[in-house]
């Protein structure tokens, strides 16, 4: 959330279904947690945009989520399990690598860069793998899965990305589905929201 010109119904869609969710630094920032200075500027004028439409109800969802959640053997944190709240990226190899220590469960689910991706450790060695399609979750690994984003993916792909976790046969799989990118566009644009947020959208970047 935050980009995009349609925040209320994508909270209300997640909370109907009793998803289990955790904030962003844009939850944060649209609910006063984070100063908006640490903002570039677009994102800034987003989150001042969709702040102005929460209302008190959606204001007070939003800002009860928790940084960090255990589900399963999974730890669901925004943008990196070290530090949840200095929102760090991960996005290189090493980036990875170095934060397994700050978490205990065998799976980390990431997002903040928007950039898909998987880094795993284990006794054959540590690996990463920016262009994941399915892991298979090994005995004896670890694992760091970024499931890239709903709806603003920057790697080059403008289909929406998101990752499924499925537990009995022990797989993630990440998925890519086309979406109507001009509508979210034209959306954007018609709320007053830098443009830029709404041309991005069609390279994906
Ligand atoms: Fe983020």
């Amino acid at each position: 959330m935050g980009y995009g010109a349609d925040p209320l119904p994508c909270v209300e869609k997640l909370a109907e279904r009793g998803a289990r969710l955790v904030a962003g630094n844009h939850e944060y920032g649209t609910t006063g947690r984070l100063d908006l200075r640490w903002f570039n500027p677009y994102a800034r004028a987003a989150a001042l945009w969709t702040a102005s439409v929460l209302d008190d109800a959606h204001r007070e969802f939003l800002a009860g989520l928790p940084l960090v959640l255990e589900v399963e053997d999974a730890t669901l944190v925004h943008a990196s399990p070290h530090n949840p709240d200095e929102w760090d990226y991960l996005i290189t190899a090493e980036e990875g690598f170095d934060v397994f220590s700050a978490f205990t469960t065998r799976l980390c689910f990431v997002g903040h860069s928007h950039h898909p991706g998987v880094w795993s450790v284990g006794s054959s060695g540590p690996e990463f793998n920016p262009e994941p399609e399915t892991v298979r979750v090994g005995a004896g690994r670890r694992y760091i899965i970024n499931v890239g984003s709903v709806g603003q993916p920057r790697d080059g792909d403008p289909r929406a990305c998101y990752a499924l976790w499925d537990l009995e046969v022990g797989e993630v799989s990440l998925h890519r589905v086309p979406y109507d990118v001009s509508a979210a566009r034209e959306k954007i644009l018609k709320a007053g929201l830098p443009r830029y947020l709404g041309d991005r959208l069609l390279d994906g970047r």
